[in-house]
Order: structure tokens, then sequence, then C-alpha cells
């Protein structure tokens, strides 16, 4: 199958011309550039390549074909487009590059020239939908996130649906589900994904911060403002605003929220200019909204405004088969960092595993087979490795293991020593046989973690 070519260009002798050299590499068809045209071409001929002129009407403008790039984007993510332009439009070009062109030509046109462009570009987009392809239906993930159940095929499928549009989007589910994998898998997935995918925490940034951390202000807005700053509405200019624990939003920020949804535009504190914004908004949050509308912690109006689509994520114990697939998916993933073999987990362990309720979801799994995994002395991880710590819906509570591997390795192991020596009623000998470890590595690892030898 020949890849197929679009030649957007009302400039007849170049379009012929290009027709009559690259046909023997690929599938032509023609448009002068009306953009109706163009769009159905693209669903229909659904093409590997553009040739877009970027001056099509031959205006003095002379950048039609600029501003038709990024609708053709928005219709087609992967499609390459190459931009046709003559030296004096050269700048044009550079600004095309920037909105997500794969790459401009400038006439005469050379065709040997640009037929190794065209193909080239025909090689990365291919390469690109294969590693998109491979992601989606990847054995055991979609974008990174694990899961083959029902309930998250589901999920994948909204994911997949609200991806290419700017629709707003509500995720919402218990702690540790993956509410934050889902937002960022949207945001690499959409015609945004070159731009930045900005994180506010709404509950974690204090209140008195939020609103200039979110606007900006400009120089002498309030004492301490010496310079103009960016907020992060602004910082995400053209890509995506990821509002974590929008429940915790004061209400009065609430309104100024609601102003920017609807109007699109902000103004920095101390300022009393708009600034226009092109922003996808995506919002997350494990309260329940609705509650919280019904007691007047949280606007009406804004909650509509947010929930244009709800994705909601299933708490982990309701996956089924995924509990396994993540945890073993897991135990790959930290054995290679600690650089053990591990092979897999016993019928006992996973028994033990799918038996539990998980209130704290993804990631106290994530957590517990972490810890299995520095526990375990052989090829297979048990069911004693496997302990339920931290259960506690609210991460902040929980007893969760640090993000450092050695300080994690520290605390497991202080852990192990100690629960040794109570086993072995403090007989040094014994207890270091259940480490099996000898005598001076029992008394090294006591000395370094401050355990003084008492009489049982
Ligand atoms: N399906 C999954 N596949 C792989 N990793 C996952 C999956 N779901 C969650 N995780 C991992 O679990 C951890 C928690 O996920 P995430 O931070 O997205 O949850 P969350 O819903 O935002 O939690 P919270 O409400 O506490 O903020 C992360 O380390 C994430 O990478
Ligand atoms: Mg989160």
């Amino acid at each position: 199958m020949y890849p197929r070519l679009l030649i957007v260009d009302d400039d007849e002798a170049i379009a012929r011309q290009l027709r009559w050299a690259l046909a023997d590499e690929f599938d032509i068809k023609v448009s002068t550039g009306n953009k109706e045209e163009v769009l159905t071409l693209l669903s229909e001929f659904s093409p590997d390549v553009i040739t877009l002129d970027i001056n099509l009407s031959g205006s003095s403008e002379g950048n039609e074909g600029l501003g038709l790039l990024p609708e053709i984007l928005k219709a087609n993510s992967f499609v390459k487009v190459v931009m046709i332009t003559a030296n004096d439009t050269k700048d044009n070009a550079l600004t095309a590059i920037k909105n997500g062109a794969f790459d401009f030509y400038v006439k005469p046109i050379d065709t040997q020239e640009i037929s190794i462009i065209l193909n080239r570009a025909v090689h990365l987009k291919r390469l690109e939908e294969e590693l998109y392809l491979s992601s989606r239906t990847g054995d055991i993930s979609f974008a990174g996130i694990v899961g083959k159940s029902g309930p998250m095929l589901e999920v994948f499928s909204m994911i997949q649906a609200v991806a290419p549009n700017d629709f707003t989007v509500l995720v919402t589910g218990e702690s540790g589900t993956g509410k934050e994998l889902v937002a960022r898998a949207i945001h690499s997935m959409s015609p945004r994904r070159e731009r930045p995918f900005v994180v506010v925490n709404c509950g974690a940034i204090p209140e008195n911060l939020l609103e200039s951390e979110l606007f900006g202000y400009k120089k002498g807005a309030f004492t301490g403002a010496v310079t103009d700053k960016k907020g992060r509405f602004e910082l995400a200019d053209r890509g995506t605003l990821f509002l974590d624990e929008v429940g915790e939003l004061p209400l009065h920020l609430q309104v100024k929220l609601l102003r920017v949804l609807q109007e699109k535009v902000i103004q920095p504190i101390g300022s009393n200019r708009d600034i226009p914004l092109d922003i996808r908004i995506i919002a997350a949050t494990n309260s329940d909204l609705k509650a919280k509308v019904g007691a007047g912690d949280f606007r009406e109006d804004l909650y509509y405004r947010l929930n244009v689509i709800n994705i909601k994520l299933p708490p982990l114990r309701a996956r089924g088969d995924d509990i396994v697939l993540l945890a073993q998916y897991f135990v790959d993933r930290f054995s290679s960092q600690i650089g053990k073999k591990i092979s897999g987990l016993t019928d006992a362990a996973i028994k033990r595993l799918v038996s539990y309720p998980w209130p704290g979801n993804v990631r106290q799994l994530e957590n517990t087979i972490l810890r299995a995994v520095i526990l375990t002395q052989s090829q297979f991880i048990d069911a004693d490795t496997i302990i339920f710590e931290g259960i506690s819906a609210r991460p902040e509570l929980s007893l969760s293991l640090p993000d450092s591997l050695k300080q994690a390795k520290e605390m497991v192991e202080r852990m192990l020593v100690e629960r040794a020596l109570k086993k072995a009623d403090n007989n040094i000998s014994k207890a270091a046989k259940i480490l099996e470890i000898s005598r001076p590595q029992l008394y090294q690892l006591m000395a370094r973690y401050g355990m003084k030898e008492t009489q049982a």
C-alpha cells in the first residue's frame, strides 16, 4: 500500500508538478485549500502526509495555510504536515513548525528533495502510530495505565474519546485509583501533548497563596511582589491545566475559576488587562462534589462547568484480575529497579492479595509490593512478605513508604530486625538465624539502628 499524500495548494502548476513527480511513490489527492474540503479529505482519504501551501489565496497576508494547520492537527493528530513556502514567508513557516508542522520546504521545488522529506515524515508517522497502538492494545496497559478489567476498558475508551477535543473532564474516584495518571494520559494523547501539563493541587497550596499561584501578579500588586509573576493558568497556555483536589478550592476562588472557564481570559492580581487563554481543564476529586454542592461548599454552576464529561475510576477491589496484573507489573518494575531476580508471586501470595479490600487502591498495592520485593529472599514472593500497612484511604495519614529507595530499605530493615529479635526473645543467635544473616551482621544492624541488646 502506498503512503497517502494530500497536496493542499491553489497553485495549479505546483500541484501538477508534485503529483507528476511523486505519483510512483504516493497515493495522491489534491485540494485547493477550501477548509471544508480539506477536513472531509482528512477523514475520508486519511492522508499520512500533507503538503500545505502557506500562502493559499495568494493574498498579501500570505498565511491562510497557517490558519488551516491547527484545524488539520486537531482533526488528526498523527498526520504530518510539510509547509510549502516562498522565501519571503519563511518566518511564517517557522511559526508553523512551532504550531506542530513537521517541516517546511522553500520553493522552488526540487522533487527529489521533497520526496525525501515526505518519506521521512511518513516513516515517523508510522512509528508514532505503532507506538500508540502498542500502548493502547499492548498486553496489559493503555497509555501507561495497567488494566484489562471491564470497568478499566471503559475508562480507556473514554480517555480515547475525549483526548482529541477540548472538553473539560472531571476525573473522580477514591484516593490512589490513578486520577492523575488518567489526566496525564488524556493530555499525552491530545493535540496539546507538546505543550505543558500544569498541575495545581488545590488542597496542598495554602489558601492565601493559591490565588497568586493560579493567576499570577503584576509587580507592585502587593508588598513582596517585586517582579511580575506568571500564574499557572498562563503557564498552561495552549496546554492542559490539571486542577487536582478541586473540591478543596475556597469559594471565592471558585467564583474566579468560573469566570476563567466562561470567558477564557485571566487578570493577574494588580492588573486590569485581560489576558486571553487557550487551555484545556482537567479536574479531579476524591470527594463527593455533588454533596459539597448540597452543603453549600461548592458552587453549583462551577460543578456543571467542570462536570462536562465525568470519568469515574473504579476502586481497585472492583477491578477483578487487575489486582494480580498490577501486582505482577509492580513486581517486575521494582525488582528490576532494585536489581533482584524475582519471577513472580506464589499462589498463596496471590490469594492474600485478591482477598484484601484495598482501601488505598493502586497506590497502596504499589507500596505493598515494593515492601514485598525488598523483603523477599527467594525467586517468588510469598504470602508472609505481603504486609498490609497504612490502611488509610487518606494518603496523608497513611504509613506509606518514603520515595527514597534507600530510606524505604532502611525502614523495612529496621522493622525486620525488631520483629526477629522479638520472635527470638532477644536471643541474638536465634534472631540472626531467622534473618538468615550472621551474628556479627546482626550486631552491626542493631548498632546502626541504635537497638540495645536487652534481656528477655
Ligand atoms: N492502573 C494503573 N497502572 C499503573 N500504575 C497505577 C495505576 N493506577 C495508579 N497507579 C499508580 O498508583 C499511584 C497513585 O496514582 P495517582 O496518583 O494517579 O492516584 P490518584 O487517584 O491521583 O490519588 P489521590 O486521590 O490520592 O491523589 C501512582 O504511583 C500511579 O502511578
Ligand atoms: Mg492525585
